[in-house]
């Protein structure tokens, strides 16, 4: 683990589960971090979490629910201003699971908007901070599950046959393609910006168990909460997107996660991604409906799509 003093790191959905664990890594090798969660309260809480953990840690928090572009504006701007202007790492990693059919307050569908589209905006927004770092890094957070995952042609998953795991798994299948889209894109544009994705296996979290929960799915949510508690810990799981963070040997573009038996745990290494989260058509028509539904947030000087020109 490289030594991290002097470099600034955001982490979304860092109130708990894998992102609080990557904060805590990322803050013990020296980072000077920034904790994104929808609650302010929440935030605080973790950052202090963290301030206890790690003896003269540097943290704040934002807050910030990414399903509103609105607040993600204004929160890039805020973060902008807690870093002096500066940005070394990103990892968008904050997730919702299972779901009943909602909606963000833009319209899209709840799994696409927080888990892709707020993260694209962010990253776009703090683009210009991220580019006066030396070496910048964005992370960003998938799963194993996103094998299952389909690019719909039209945008996220039709509501008419609307499934709260399958829209999940699209939008795990997203992060890859915008973690190509960018690394593409920063590429074209001859920038040192590098663009990984990382995933951390089966994590004993209460993702997805308490949207289950909170939608009377009782008996769905606890049968999941059991196989959670077998899986591994948030600490472990962190392990591969901190890896992408900080080592300097991987590349843009490329996908960590553990690389035991099935990739649900183990050390973090290299791993395949399906075909089609690299397929480069799915990546150009991603980035464009991406930027397009979250008003242009890269800027689209010089060559401005993954592909190419337009
Ligand atoms: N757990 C697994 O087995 C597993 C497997 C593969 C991939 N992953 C991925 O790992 C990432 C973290 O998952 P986890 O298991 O740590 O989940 P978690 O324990 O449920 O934590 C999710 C985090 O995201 C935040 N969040 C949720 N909605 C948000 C919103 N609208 N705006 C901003 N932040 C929001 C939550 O904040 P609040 O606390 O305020 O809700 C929380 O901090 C996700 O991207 C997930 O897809 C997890």
């Amino acid at each position: 683990m490289v030594d991290l003093s002097g470099r600034t790191a955001v982490v979304t959905g860092a109130s708990r589960g894998i992102g609080a664990a990557a904060a805590e890594h990322l803050a013990r090798h020296g980072a000077r971090l920034i904790i994104l969660c929808p609650s302010a309260v929440q935030g605080r809480a973790a950052a202090e979490t963290v301030r206890r953990r790690v003896v003269a840690a540097q943290v704040d928090s934002v807050a910030c629910d990414l399903a509103d572009l609105h607040q993600v504006r204004k929160a890039a701007e805020r973060i902008v201003g807690l870093v002096g202007g500066r940005l070394d790492l990103l990892i968008n990693n904050a997730g919702v699971a299972a779901l009943p059919l909602t909606r963000s307050p833009s319209g899209h569908e709840m799994h696409f908007a927080v888990n892709h589209l707020g993260h694209f905006a962010l990253t776009g927004h703090l683009l210009p901070a991220l580019l006066k770092a030396p070496r910048p890094r964005v992370v960003n957070v998938s799963s194993v599950l996103h094998w299952l995952g389909r690019c719909r042609p039209r945008g996220p998953h039709p509501s008419r046959r609307y499934h709260r795991w399958w829209a999940y798994f699209d939008s795990k299948l997203a992060n890859l393609l915008f973690t190509q889209g960018l690394a593409a894109w920063a590429q074209s544009h001859q920038l040192p910006l590098r663009a990984i994705a990382a995933h951390p296996g089966l994590v004993n979290t209460t993702l997805g168990s308490s949207a289950l929960r909170a939608d009377g799915r009782d008996l769905e949510a606890r049968l999941l909460e059991r196989m959670q508690a077998r899986w591994h810990s948030p600490s472990q799981a962190a392990w591969p997107l901190v890896r992408a963070a900080t080592d300097p040997r991987v590349a843009g573009g490329e996908f960590l996660g553990p690389g035991g038996r099935w990739e649900w745990s183990g050390p973090p290494l290299r791993v395949r991604a399906a075909r089609r989260a690299r397929d480069p058509d799915a990546v150009e028509r991603l980035w464009r409906l991406s930027q397009r539904l979250t008003g242009h947030p890269f800027p689209s000087s010089g060559r401005p799509s993954p592909k190419g020109d337009r």
